[in-house]
């Protein structure tokens, strides 16, 4: 045991430092369309696909990650930059392409169960909580950590730890990419390192042209930020949320309480930061988001919050909020603020009524549409960024369902937090 791991470690550092090196090609990245609705699954999971062009830029894509490239693909969540999992060098050009830290390990994709089994210990049985997570989710929107077989999975997707992060996605072009390569691909969100995760083909390119071999672009993600990561693996059998993401706490809740029989104990769903902190992993990059700059757009983000703050802040109005942002203007322009709301927010019109600004909205969805709001928000940071905005002011929303994790997201983007008097809108 100590001996392979000490192999493993040594195996570790020489791809550290492999990982230094610049890549040496540009490439000329191409972009294929795919047609989810072409796709289909037969009962053995493996792809039925009736569009031609579809079929054939798969193939090409799969032959792509089978000759150790990097390909970026369509999800249900956002765009990943994926690599064959099961090969360090392969997966080493993630690292590359996006200038990510090589400590901060990768989820491996699988397209059915029996690619589950491959990257797990052989002795490993599936903890019953995670059958129910797995016949619930799967495919969809959650990853779920896992006992690692070294023998299988590199250390460098792994970052050299006990655990693999898993997930199944629902995403037809995805499912059926992972399927013809007929390997688990490791797949980041397809960004360069501490930029918002793209949700369009159009942002991938913009990112990334010349630095991977292929985009596949299979329209725009249907969730809009990234999967819910779980940890079950902890004695005592309650589950921990690393990462809030596309699979809502609540939904997970129902979906033990439905499923946990008469005097079972049904685990607790703690997230992090909110239920639990662990100081530790706050300095590990394990903790998804914390150890890095994450989601930051070119220009400045301000969160907007009017819940009421904490004892130790002194709410401001809007207008002076308004006013503090056109003093810092450069003399004589007029300032573009992105103003990300939601489309019924009383905010809107009261920031919007004030001159010397040039306001550029984009709506969030309804107050009671978080799923709105979440499949929005990168594409909503990405399109005003584009748009040449000097600032981007996101209004917090509630977090609740896929709620917690857009302000997740968004606290992380954002350089600063001003809290407006909640007596006003
Ligand atoms: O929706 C998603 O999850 C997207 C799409 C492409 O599938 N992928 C994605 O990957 O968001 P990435 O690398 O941007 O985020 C994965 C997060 C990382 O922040 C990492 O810290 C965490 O998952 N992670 C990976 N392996 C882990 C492990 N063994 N233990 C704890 N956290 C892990
Ligand atoms: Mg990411």
């Amino acid at each position: 045991m100590l001996s392979s791991l000490s192999r493993l470690g040594f195996t570790f550092k020489r791809l550290l430092s492999l990982l230094s090196t610049p890549p040496k090609m540009a490439y000329n990245t191409e972009v294929l369309r795919c047609d989810p609705a072409s796709i289909s699954f037969d009962s053995a999971s493996r792809p039925v696909i009736s569009s031609q062009e579809t079929s054939a830029a798969l193939l090409r894509a799969a032959k792509l990650l089978n000759g150790k490239e990097t390909v970026a693909f369509p999800t249900e969540t956002v765009y990943g930059l994926g690599a064959d999992a099961l090969d360090a060098i392969a997966s080493s050009k993630i690292y590359a392409a996006k200038g990510r830290p090589p400590d901060n390990p990768l989820i491996a994709h699988v397209s059915s169960h029996e690619m589950l089994q491959r990257l797990l210990p052989h002795s490993y049985a599936i903890p019953p909580v995670y059958e129910i997570l797995m016949r619930h989710f799967w495919p969809g929107p959650l990853t779920l950590l896992f006992p690692t077989n070294h023998e299988v999975v590199p250390p460098l997707i792994t970052a050299n730890q006990p655990t693999v992060a898993i997930r199944m996605p629902s995403h037809p072009v995805a499912r059926a990419l992972i399927a013809l390569a007929d390997t688990a691909v490791a797949a980041p969100s397809a960004n360069s390192s501490g930029r918002p995760s793209p949700t369009r083909a159009e942002h991938v390119l913009k990112d990334m042209n010349g630095k991977i071999a292929l985009i596949l672009d299979g329209g725009p993600c249907d969730v809009g930020l990234e999967s819910t990561v779980v940890d079950g693996l902890h004695e005592d059998g309650n589950l921990r949320i690393l990462r809030p993401g596309g699979i809502t706490v609540e939904g997970i809740e129902n979906a033990l309480r439905a499923e946990m029989g008469d005097g079972e104990t049904v685990p607790k769903v703690l997230v992090h930061r909110r239920d639990f902190r662990d100081e530790a992993m706050e300095q590990a990059p394990t903790t998804p988001g914390m150890k890095y700059r994450h989601y930051s757009p070119t220009v400045p983000v301000v969160l907007l919050r009017i819940t009421a703050p904490p004892s130790s802040v002194q709410p401001q109005s809007v207008q002076a909020f308004v006013e503090s942002i056109v003093s810092k203007r450069p003399h004589g322009k007029q300032m573009r603020i992105g103003l990300m709301v939601p489309s019924d927010s009383p905010l809107r019109a009261r920031m919007t009524a004030f001159g010397g600004v040039e306001w550029v909205p984009y709506l969030l969805g309804r107050r009671s549409e978080p799923e709105v709001s979440a499949q929005r928000l990168f594409d909503g940071l990405l399109t005003l960024d584009n748009m040449g905005v000097d600032l981007i002011v996101v209004e917090a929303i509630k977090e609740e369902k896929e709620g917690l994790a857009f302000m997740n997201r968004v606290s992380k983007a954002a350089g600063e937090t001003i809290w407006i008097d909640s007596s006003e809108v």
